[in-house]
C-alpha cells in the first residue's frame, strides 16, 4: 500500500497559517460546532495550549512552533535586545503551558537552535512550516510500519485521540489503525471515551465517522471487559513522551488498559514520532505528570455531577512501563520488547535517513 492511498483518510485539521494569520480548530466545541479561532499573539496560543483548544503532543508542539513566529514578527518593531529577550519570555511561556508532552518543549527548542533567539520572522516561519510538514509525513510513515503488525481479521482498541486533531495530519496510533482499515484487516474497531474530557467519544468517534470506519465506542472502564472477551488483539495508542528505557506516558487510562492487555493476550502497540522521544528522561519515575482542575472531573460542560465538596485527584497521564509493550513505533523504525538497548538504535537513527 501507498501513502496515497492513506489520504481519504485524513480530512480534518487541527491548525493552519495563511495569510490572515494563525488559526485553531477549538476542540473544546468539537463535534458539536466546527469553529476557527484567530491567535492574535503568542500568548493567545500559550493560552490555547493550556486550555486545550489544541491539544495532542504534536499539534501542541506544532502550535507552539507558530506562535513563535507571530512572536517574531510583533517584535521586529522593537530594539536587539528586547526583541531577545522578548523572544526568550515568549519560548519560556510556551515551554511552561503543559509539562508531559515533550514535543513541545522539543518544537521550541527547535526553532531557537535553527533559527537564533533573534530570528527574522521569514526563517521562523519557514521552520514552522517544515515541523508541520515533517510531522504529517512521519504519520504516513509510521501509518504503514504499524499496520503492517496487524493481522488478517483483528480486533483493535485505541485510547484518546491521536489523530488528524492531535497531529499535523493522519494521527499515530489512529494512522495505523486507518491504514490497517484501508488493507481491509480491522474486523474490529473500539474507541474508549477517555474520561474526564472525552478525547475519545467526541474527536476519535468524530475522525472515525468522518473516515466511515465503523467504530464502537466503549465507557473506559469497560476496556479490560473488552480485551476479557478476546477479540481484541491490539491496544494501538499514542504517547506525550517515551523516555530512555522505553517507558511512555500517554492518557490516563493507557496503563489499565496494558495490564489488562497482558492478562488477556493482548499486544500494545505504541505510536509516536521521534519528536516525542525525550533521550534525556531516563524512565517513566522523571515525567512530570500534568494535574490538572478537578473541575474537569467533578463537572460536564459547566453543570456539577460530582456531590457537592467532594474532594477529586485529576491527573491527565500514566506511564506504561516499557515491559508491558510490544512495539514502539516510530518514522525512523521500530522498537520491538524495548527497553534501554534496543531504544538506543533510534538514537543513532534519528540523525540518519529515514526509514521508509
Ligand atoms: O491531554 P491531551 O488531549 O493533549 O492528551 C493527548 C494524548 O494523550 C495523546 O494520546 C498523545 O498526545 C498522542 S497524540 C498523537
Amino acid at each position: 500500500m501507498t501513502a496515497e492511498l492513506l489520504a481519504p483518510y485524513d480530512r480534518v485539521r487541527a491548525l493552519r497559517f495563511d495569510e490572515r494569520g494563525f488559526w485553531l480548530l477549538d476542540q473544546r466545541a468539537l463535534p458539536q460546532r466546527s469553529e476557527w479561532l484567530a491567535m492574535a499573539d503568542a500568548d493567545a496560543v500559550v493560552e490555547a495550549i493550556r486550555a486545550l483548544i489544541v491539544r495532542g503532543a504534536p499539534a501542541i508542539g506544532i502550535a507552539a512552533a507558530y506562535a513563535l513566529v507571530l512572536a517574531a514578527r510583533r517584535l521586529t518593531a522593537s530594539g536587539a535586545q528586547a526583541r531577545v529577550d522578548g523572544y526568550a519570555a515568549v519560548a519560556a511561556r510556551l515551554r511552561a503551558a503543559r509539562p508531559t508532552a515533550v514535543n513541545l518543549m522539543w518544537a521550541v527548542d527547535r526553532m531557537l537552535d535553527r533559527c537564533g533567539s533573534d530570528p527574522q520572522p521569514d526563517r521562523a516561519l519557514a521552520e514552522a512550516r517544515a515541523i508541520e510538514a515533517e510531522d504529517l509525513a512521519a504519520n504516513y510513515r509510521m501509518a504503514l510500519a504499524g499496520a503492517a503488525f496487524i493481522e488478517p481479521g483483528s480486533g483493535v482498541l485505541t485510547h484518546c485521540n491521536t489523530g488528524s486533531l492531535a497531529t499535523a495530519g493522519l494521527g499515530t496510533a489512529l494512522g495505523v489503525i486507518r491504514a490497517a482499515w484501508a488493507q481491509g484487516k480491522l474486523a474490529q474497531v473500539h474507541a474508549s471515551e477517555t474520561r474526564p474530557w472525552l478525547q475519545g467519544a467526541r474527536l476519535t468517534a468524530y475522525e472515525l465517522l468522518e473516515d466511515g470506519i465503523p467504530a464502537r465506542l466503549i465507557a473506559d472502564g469497560a476496556g479490560a471487559w473488552l480485551l476479557a472477551q478476546r477479540g481484541t488483539h491490539w491496544v494501538i495508542v499514542g504517547a506525550d513522551r517515551i523516555c530512555a528505557n522505553g517507558d511512555a506516558a500517554n492518557k490516563i487510562g493507557t496503563l489499565s488498559l496494558a495490564v489488562a492487555a497482558k492478562q488477556f493476550g493482548a499486544r500494545v502497540m505504541v505510536v509516536a514520532p521521534t519528536s516525542t522521544v525525550d533521550f534525556g528522561t531516563a524512565s517513566g519515575a522523571d515525567i512530570h505528570i500534568e494535574e490538572r482542575d478537578p473541575r474537569e472531573l467533578c463537572e460536564y460542560a459547566g453543570l456539577r455531577v460530582a456531590a457537592p465538596g467532594v474532594r477529586a485527584w485529576n491527573p491527565v497521564f500514566d506511564v506504561t512501563p516499557a515491559e508491558l509493550i510490544d512495539v514502539i513505533v516510530t518514522e525512523k523504525g521500530v522498537v520491538e520488547r524495548p527497553d534501554g538497548r534496543r531504544m538506543r538504535t533510534l538514537l543513532a537513527a534519528r540523525s540518519g535517513p529515514d526509514v521508509s
